[in-house]
């Protein structure tokens, strides 16, 4: 039997890696569901939902004897060390971002599996948290931008007179843009949106929105369905092409994106004074750099006269959902390898030797590994 532990988030995350749902589809892997007391809580699920859902409850120091810690976010480095030698630990890693405790979790022989690097191929589409959580984001975004602009989105016909309806651009089509253009066209708004992949232009279309021609560059997409990263003569025409439509939106979202690459810078300082005041921008790659100059990671800032909005978690801001998600692409993600209790990790397993970038006292990825000399963690 492996004894799974659910592991509590650390403010100001506000989702949880399971929910009380799939608690049964977990236990049916043979798999003995253990939810840190409180986990749930911030996303709106009790513990007595996960009681009832077949889980039992535990305090944080239960970490320590599980076979299997999944989270949303790798554990703080000190949590890390009390992981059991030889534990699997499934979350999302940003190595990047957690030297230390990608150290901790070598040294511990630790197989720590980051849900972000999937493999886009259909079978572990079910497994897609990247997907799933930036479906959240792109709706979320919108209706951010919603609260934040001092205008409504649809038409209004009313006694008082007529109000024009809202124009929202969207740039970057991909999950998230396509959630952001459906959301903003459910609620009355018009919208324009752009992307360089040619895939891209018919998926715009058939949600009721138009796309705004910039070209596209040779070869622009991998094998996988990603942009590659364009020459800045490209980018410099692009920009000229988009300048007039960023200045007819009333609301930007911006949620280009090249794979581990920094965001391309889509919207200059100047094209951005173009915009009318009080107009709302949402950068969803602030996190990356940002696709607007200006924008700063998790701020919400307002220059002049237009709000910029940075919010790196917005997923977290529909925390019951993306949960969800989050939680069912958890359970499909451990169907792929445990079944009857028995917990089989292969890295010749197209899936697990993808995302497993610690195994075996050795860092698999190699990004992680070279930034992990250069700070001296041999
Ligand atoms: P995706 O890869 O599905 O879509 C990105 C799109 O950008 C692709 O369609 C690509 O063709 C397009 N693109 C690349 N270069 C471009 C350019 N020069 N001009 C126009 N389009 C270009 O990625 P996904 O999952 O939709 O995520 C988008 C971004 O949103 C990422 O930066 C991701 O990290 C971020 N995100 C942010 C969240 C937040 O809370 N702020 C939540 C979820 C995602």
């Amino acid at each position: 039997m492996v004894v799974m532990f659910v592991q509590k988030e650390t403010a100001p995350e506000t989702r949880v890696a399971t929910v009380p749902e799939t608690v049964k589809g977990l236990s049916k892997l043979g798999l003995s569901v253990q939810v840190e007391r409180g986990a749930g809580a911030a996303a709106g699920f009790s513990d007595a939902d996960y009681e009832a859902a077949g889980a039992s409850l535990v305090d944080g120091a239960a970490l320590g004897a599980a076979d299997l810690v999944v989270g949303i976010n790798p554990p703080a480095t000190e949590r890390a060390r009390s992981l059991k030698d030889g534990a699997l630990l499934v979350c999302t890693l940003v190595p990047g971002n957690s030297l230390p405790t990608i150290r901790v979790l070598r040294d511990g022989k630790v197989t720590a599996m980051g849900l972000e690097f999937m493999p886009r191929i259909t079978r572990a589409q079910k497994m897609d948290i990247l997907s799933s959580q930036a479906t959240c984001g792109g709706y979320q975004a919108v209706l951010l931008a919603a609260v934040h602009l001092p205008k409504m989105f649809p038409l209004m016909m009313t006694a008082a007179g007529t109000l024009t309806p809202a124009r929202v651009l969207v740039l970057g089509a991909g999950v998230a843009g396509l959630q952001a253009i459906s959301t903003a066209r459910k609620l009355g708004a018009i919208v324009e949106a752009n992307d360089i992949r040619p895939a891209v232009k018919e998926q715009v279309e058939s949600l009721g929105a138009k796309f705004v021609d910039t070209g596209t560059p040779p070869d622009a997409e991998t094998k996988g369905g990603y942009a590659k990263e364009t020459t800045a003569e490209f980018l410099k025409k692009q920009r000229e092409t988009l300048a007039a439509h960023i200045a007819q939106a009333d609301v930007l979202i911006t949620t280009a994106l090249v794979p581990g690459k920094r965001a391309p810078v889509l919207v200059t300082a100047d094209m951005r004074k173009g915009m009318k005041p009080g107009s709302v921008i949402v950068d969803m790659a602030a996190g990356q750099g940002g696709n607007v100059e200006g924008s700063k990671a998790g701020e919400r800032v307002v220059v002049d006269g237009v709000t910029i909005l940075g919010d790196t978690n917005l997923p977290g801001q529909c925390a019951a959902d993306a949960s969800r998600m989050f939680a069912r692409n958890v359970l499909a993600f451990l169907g792929e390898f445990v079944k009857d209790g028995k917990a089989n990790v292969s890295m010749e397993n197209e899936i697990l030797g993808a995302v497993s970038i610690v195994h075996d006292g050795v860092v698999r990825h190699e990004p992680t590994a070279q930034a992990l000399a250069a700070a001296g963690g041999q």
